[in-house]
């Protein structure tokens, strides 16, 4: 019993004690080699999430948007049509003139002119004054603007174009402008961006009500 247990124990001894170390060392060996796979993963983990986060930042928050310019509709302060057969109109009101920006930092822009015109020919004008519309957000500009049909007088086609319209009873209005401006990014980052009016408005001359409004 004896005997069998020391040569139990015997070559258990040195069977473990010798290749021990070499095992030891090998699995050491091994540890770091995983280690140093792992590493190299998360660091190449660590790359790709970077670079996905980069390709969101550019184009998510780099990434320059047109502002959209349009009037509103109008609130009309007067409208005087003139008689019966005389086919002219006089009409002042307040032009809420709105400068969307939808990027993330300001739109600085240039002063504009906002034209209003009838059949073609310019019937008034109005001052958007230089500004900016702040990051994200829409600026509100309110213009008082007076259209008169004094240059219609020269223009055949327009005027009895407007003698048929208001006979209807509705006056027909477009207000178009060029706005430009910057597009400022990170506070480093300028962009030139240009933006356009083009609205088309429907009075209603009866109930001096803007009747329909159509901004492309
Ligand atoms: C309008 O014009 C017609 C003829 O074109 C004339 O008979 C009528 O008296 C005019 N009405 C007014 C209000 O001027
Ligand atoms: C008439 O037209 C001229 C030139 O197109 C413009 O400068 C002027 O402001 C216009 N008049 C009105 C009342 O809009
Ligand atoms: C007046 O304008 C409205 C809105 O655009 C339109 O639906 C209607 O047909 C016009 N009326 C006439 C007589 O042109
Ligand atoms: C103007 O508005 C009145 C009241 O809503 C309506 O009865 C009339 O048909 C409108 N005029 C036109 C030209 O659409």
């Amino acid at each position: 019993m004896a005997e069998k247990t020391s040569q139990q124990v015997y070559p258990l001894a040195p069977a473990n004690g010798a290749p021990r170390s070499d095992e030891e060392a090998l699995t050491e060996k091994e540890a770091k080699r995983k280690k140093r796979v792992k590493l190299a993963l998360y660091i190449g983990a660590f790359a790709v999430f970077q670079v996905i986060v980069i390709l969101v930042f550019v184009m998510v928050v780099m990434r320059v948007h047109r502002p959209k310019f349009r009037v509103g509709e109008l609130r009309i302060q007067s409208l005087n049509t003139g008689s019966q057969n005389s086919t002219s109109f006089d009409m002042s009101f307040v032009a809420p003139i709105r400068v969307k920006n939808a990027n993330f930092g300001p739109y600085k822009y240039d002063a504009t002119t906002v034209v209003f015109t009838y059949g073609g020919v310019q019937v008034g004008q109005a001052a958007v004054p230089k500004s900016k519309a702040n990051f994200k957000s829409t600026k509100k500009i309110d213009l008082t603007v007076t259209v008169s049909s004094s240059n219609l007088t020269s223009v055949a086609a327009a005027s009895s174009a407007l003698e048929s319209e208001l006979r209807s009873g509705n006056l027909t209005l477009r207000s178009q402008a060029t706005m430009t401006g910057k597009v400022e990014l990170m506070l480093i980052f300028k962009k030139k961006k240009s933006t356009f009016m083009d609205c088309t408005m429907v009075i209603n001359a009866s109930t001096q009500a803007v009747q329909s409004l159509a901004c492309k």
